[in-house]
């Protein structure tokens, strides 16, 4: 399973990388503004800064909404670092830009993904990551981790490459479920990859070791 982390907070990106585990970055347009990243230039700017962190894939997301500008857009962020994988929202234009950049290439997320059926299209068009997130469907009392599953099922039926990337994870239990259902990457905060970390008795047990180590010496 890959780990991305969720954010465009570059120290927070760094802790990741530093921790050894981190294979990639997600990032959107609510992540940037959290940051205080506006402006054309200085958004590039930092997809760059991300990429010049980080080994691997580097998610960013169109603003456009119709074929031409998302192609327009997407062709420019892959222009900025080979890391760049080009996200598209799931609608109409989206599949269509998505099939466009695969035929070309040139890597794709597709995101906003609440139905096994957009996941479909989403692999049909050759998506490269498809992203169900599962934290929003959970916030409307709808089962999140479900739709990993059933996407699983369908995407095994026909051997789809497109990789399932859980989004809109929110704490260490999505992963570890997601982990479970065969989720391919999950992409969360820094606090779901650390919680994983966690465990009373690896306290203990290491305090133990430690106290028994000084009585020794
Ligand atoms: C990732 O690609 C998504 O943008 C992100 O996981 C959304 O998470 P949220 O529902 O916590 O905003």
């Amino acid at each position: 399973m890959k780990f991305f982390i969720d954010t465009a907070n570059l120290d927070q990106i760094k802790e990741a990388q530093d921790l050894g585990v981190l294979d990639g970055v997600t990032t959107n347009p609510s992540l940037m503004a959290k940051e205080g990243i506006t402006g054309h230039d200085n958004i590039l700017k930092h997809y760059i800064d991300i990429c010049n962190i980080v080994d691997g894939d580097v998610s960013a997301e169109v603003i456009s909404t119709d074929f031409e500008g998302m192609v327009r857009e997407g062709e420019a962020l892959a222009e900025l670092h080979d890391q760049i994988v080009v996200k598209l929202p799931m609608i109409k234009d989206g599949v269509k830009a998505c099939k466009y950049f695969s035929e070309k290439g040139i890597k794709t997320n597709v995101t906003l993904v609440f139905s096994v059926g957009q996941a479909l299209l989403a692999a049909k068009a050759g998506a490269t990551y498809v992203s169900p997130f599962i934290g929003r469907l959970d916030d409307i009392s709808t089962d999140g981790l479900n739709l990993i599953s059933e996407i699983r099922h369908v995407y095994d039926n026909y051997a789809f490459d497109t990789e399932i990337l859980a989004a809109s994870v929110r704490h260490t239990m999505h992963v570890i479920d997601c982990a479970k259902l065969g989720a391919d990457v999950m992409t969360g905060p820094l606090s779901s990859i650390e919680g994983l970390l966690k465990h009373p008795l690896t306290d203990i047990g290491l305090a133990k070791f430690l106290a028994d180590y000084k009585k020794g010496n």
